[in-house]
Formats: C-alpha cells, sequence, structure tokens
C-alpha cells in the first residue's frame, strides 16, 4: 500500500488511484481511475468499499468531475459536476460518508467565483477530506485501544481496516493502536459471507502487519463467544443513525450473541458516519444481486430459479452497542447521538496504556 493509502489523487493521469479489492488477497493491483463512469463501476463492483473510504472516493469523484468538464460558464460547469455526483452517490445508499464525501467537496466548488478556481478547491478539499481520514483513524484507534485488556482475543466482522478508510482503519484502527501500545491482541475475523472481506481483507491486512489473526465462519462466532473465547466485539460502521448502527450484514448477530454472553459489544466510527436526523426506518438498506450468493467460481452453489435475499447491511439497535469509539473519544451507553454530536467534548480520559 502506497504510504499506507488505500485510494489517492495523481496529477499524471488526473485521476484516481486505487487498490482493487475484488482481487485480493490473490493479486495486489493498482487501478488507474480516469472518468467518474470507471469510479462509479469501481464502487458498484466493490473495488473500493468501506463507508469512510468510499467518502474519500465520493471526495475525489467530484474532483474528478471538475477537473474533466471542460465548460467556463461557471452555472453549466457547476450543473455539469452535480450531475456526475448524483451519478455517484446512487452506487451504494447505505454508506452515508460516501454522500457526506460529495457534499462537501460540491459545497466548496459552488461558492468559487470561476471554473479553475472550482476545480483546484475541489481538489483541496478531497485532499483535506483524505488526510482528515486517516487522523480520525488514528484517534479512534488510541481512544479505543484504552478499552482493550492488556491481552485479549477480538472478534470483528467485515473489514473495518485500512483498505476500509484512507489507512489505519476505526475497527482494525482500535487493534493497530493496542498493539503499538505493548497489547497482545488476537483477533478472530469473521469470513463475512458472501463477499469474504473478513476472510480475504481483514486477513490480509493484519497479516500483513504481522497482527494474530484466524478466520472463521460467520457461523462459528457464537460458539467462540459461548466457550469464554472472545474478550470483545469491534465493528466499524456504514451508517449511526439515532436509535441504530447500519454495518456488514451479521453484525446484528454478534451484537445480540455479545450482550447474552456479557461481551462488551464496541463500535468504532468517525463523526462523519453520523446521520443523527434519520431513524433506522428511514434508511434503505442495500440489496446486491443473486450471483453474489448463488456461483462461487465455475460452481453454481443454487438451484436455478430458488430466489436468494442478499442484504449488504443490518442495523444493531443502539441499546446493544456498550460504546462508541470516535475521534472524540469513547461513548459509553446508554449513547445519546444527537448529545455526542452536539457537546463533542464528552470523552472519557484516556489512557491508552490502562487494563
Ligand atoms: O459492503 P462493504 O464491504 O462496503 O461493507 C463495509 C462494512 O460493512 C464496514 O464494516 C464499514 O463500512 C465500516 S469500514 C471502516
Amino acid at each position: 500500500m502506497k504510504s499506507g493509502a488505500t485510494l489517492w489523487w495523481d496529477a499524471g493521469l488526473p485521476g484516481i488511484r486505487y487498490i482493487d479489492q475484488t482481487l485480493l488477497p490473490e493479486e495486489y493491483k493498482i487501478v488507474d481511475c480516469r472518468t467518474v463512469q470507471r469510479l462509479a463501476t469501481a464502487i458498484r463492483r466493490l473495488e473500493i468499499r468501506g463507508a469512510p473510504a468510499l467518502g474519500v472516493a465520493g471526495a475525489f469523484g467530484v474532483a474528478l468531475a471538475a477537473s474533466a468538464c471542460t465548460n467556463k460558464d461557471p452555472s453549466a460547469f457547476v450543473a455539469s459536476v452535480k450531475k456526475d455526483a448524483e451519478l455517484l452517490r446512487a452506487t451504494r445508499p447505505t454508506a452515508v460518508n460516501l454522500g457526506w464525501g460529495i457534499d462537501r467537496v460540491l459545497a466548496r466548488l459552488t461558492g468559487c467565483r470561476d471554473t479553475d478556481t472550482a476545480r483546484a478547491d475541489s481538489l483541496s478539499e478531497a485532499q483535506t477530506i483524505a488526510k482528515e481520514d486517516t487522523l480520525c483513524c488514528h484517534a479512534i484507534g488510541d481512544h479505543g485501544a484504552a478499552l482493550l485488556p492488556s491481552r485479549c482475543t477480538v472478534l470483528t466482522h467485515c473489514n473495518a481496516g485500512a483498505l476500509a478508510c484512507s489507512s489505519w482503519g476505526t475497527a482494525l484502527g482500535v487493534i493497530r493502536s493496542a498493539v503499538n501500545f505493548g497489547k497482545d491482541v488476537r483477533v478472530i475475523a469473521c469470513e463475512t459471507r458472501p463477499l469474504l472481506q473478513g476472510a480475504r481483507l481483514t486477513a490480509w491486512e493484519l497479516a500483513h502487519d504481522g497482527i494474530d489473526v484466524t478466520v472463521i465462519t460467520d457461523s462459528t462466532a457464537a460458539h467462540l463467544m459461548r466457550t469464554g473465547t472472545i474478550d470483545a466485539v469491534i465493528v466499524g460502521a456504514d451508517r449511526i443513525t439515532r436509535d441504530a448502527v447500519f454495518n456488514k450484514i451479521g453484525t446484528y448477530m454478534h451484537a445480540v450473541c455479545a450482550r447474552y454472553h456479557g461481551i462488551p459489544f464496541y463500535v468504532a466510527a468517525p463523526l462523519s458516519t453520523f446521520d443523527a436526523t434519520r431513524t433506522e426506518q428511514e434508511v434503505t438498506i442495500e440489496e446486491r444481486n443473486r450471483d453474489e450468493l448463488a456461483v462461487m467460481g465455475n460452481s453454481t452453489l443454487i438451484p436455478d430459479g430458488v430466489p436468494v435475499k442478499n442484504f449488504a447491511f443490518d442495523a444493531t439497535p443502539m441499546e446493544l452497542v456498550t460504546a462508541i469509539i470516535t475521534e472524540r473519544g469513547v461513548f459509553r451507553h446508554p449513547i445519546d447521538i444527537e448529545a455526542l454530536l452536539s457537546t463533542g467534548v464528552t470523552q472519557t480520559t484516556i489512557d491508552p496504556h490502562s487494563s
């Protein structure tokens, strides 16, 4: 990974370069993306994925639209960039960061006096978003590390690591920080059917960093919680509403199981993932295509004509969350999202070397 980054702007293209996450762990390939249409395909195919990385991709996507638009008339220019932005926004409905990144750059360019300034400013805003994301992940990691015992086994679901962010990661950022602080952390990575982000990506990242990781089938998690192997569950988030945490399908069952067994269930996410104006009922859960379940390589796994349900995400009620770890600190149960966002100061005093 280039300086640990998942995606970045390349002035020489001009455009975005990113790690194609569909090919890992078999192949590490950097893709050159020169058009908004190609970026939209990359997001739909999960070549770029993970909420914070989608925020950065949306931001660079608007910068790309601006860089490609040659119209000198400011209002026609803005209209063209906004049209491209809507194409990107429609690619994935659940991860709130995508629209957040797009809107932040759009807001910056709409106020510009001419198209050259708009181009330069939109790129500068996107670069800032990418840098801020890395800083947020490190802050989340350092705050969250204090929650982990000095020797522990942590279960995680999907991939909330460097690949899902600009770098470092949210849930995996907590694990990376804890390891950096000298804690002995073992990670249990759920494979995360059907696209195997846990088996392919979390395992790849952690093994690459020399962090102890073991992959299990998703259905093994309950057994390990029951038999006392798991000390904590840490996951990322795609959207946090007033009442629920949306994350990869399967997260809810881990939260229920963790509560039953008295295991802390932590969510690590930047403030850009919060959507305090909405409740669970107002969020669209992405449903993906049948072949992700029904086809593996050249094999058909499900008889023709039998329907499938392939939800990409589920919602975990806030009451099951032990604490949310943000760049501002650790917010413990009972969690009041509006208060969390408005005060900005309610945070646990952090001693990363504690416990
Ligand atoms: O469908 P994906 O792979 O984009 O889903 C990703 C997740 O569910 C992650 O857990 C979430 O985006 C948090 S990433 C820091």
